[in-house]
């Protein structure tokens, strides 16, 4: 997405208000204690900090992204927290995830899968692809399509929703939700989506 003035802290620095925020948006796609969590597309760590917070020392939550600076910035953050339970995981091929199959609990998709940065349809369905081989038979995928200023486009997002239903997953819910988009608070909607349909 276009860059944007950020209000959040910056490395080291902890913005509760934003952060509680994030945090009761995991709280409510189900991030528990022991969980094993990927935030592909974490960015500066916005919900990977407080994932991680969730997950306590049983838990773990992988950090994935193709930005090296994202990912410093990142580093920093969980350093200045104390956070053990980050693993930040730089990817250059941009489907490929280097976890094991079926290791993975929960998935955190925010503001990536869209045609800003996978412009085509095979790009999208590949990242799919290797999400729900790491994904957990009972796990789920929360989604994020991105910020509604920007993504206006409802035929873009519908063909998502269909890119999605063919790798297999199902939609379990959905749900209307204030998020955090680039250090600003943001109304939007969350997707649930199931690896095994009911
Ligand atoms: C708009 S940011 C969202 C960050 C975070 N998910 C959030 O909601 O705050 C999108 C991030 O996804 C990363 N990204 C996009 N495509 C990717 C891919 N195929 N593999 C890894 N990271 C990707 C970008 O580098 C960027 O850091």
């Amino acid at each position: 997405m276009p860059p944007r003035r950020a209000v959040d802290g910056g490395p080291g620095r902890r913005n509760t208000g934003l952060e509680e925020r994030a945090s009761r948006v995991l709280r409510g796609v189900g991030v528990r204690e022991g969980q094993t969590v990927l935030d592909f597309g974490c960015g500066e760590g916005t919900y990977a900090i407080p994932a991680a917070r969730l997950v306590g020392n049983e838990g773990l939550v992988y950090a994935l992204d193709q930005d090296r600076a994202k990912l410093a910035e990142l580093r920093g953050k969980s350093e200045a927290a104390r956070l053990e339970n980050i693993r930040i995981v730089r990817v250059i091929d941009r489907a490929s995830i280097p976890l094991a199959d079926e290791s993975v609990d929960l998935i955190l998709l925010y503001d990536v899968l869209h045609s800003w940065y996978h412009p085509h349809s095979q790009q999208r369905e590949d990242i799919l692809h290797a999400l729900y081989r790491v994904l957990r038979p009972e796990g789920l995928l929360s989604f994020y399509p991105g910020d509604p200023e920007v993504f206006q486009h409802r035929t873009e997002l519908a063909a998502i929703h269909r890119e999605i239903a063919r790798a297999h997953f199902c939609l379990q819910s959905t749900h209307a939700e204030t998020l955090i988009h680039e250090g600003k608070v943001v109304a939007g909607h969350l997707f649930s989506f199931a690896k095994t349909c009911n």
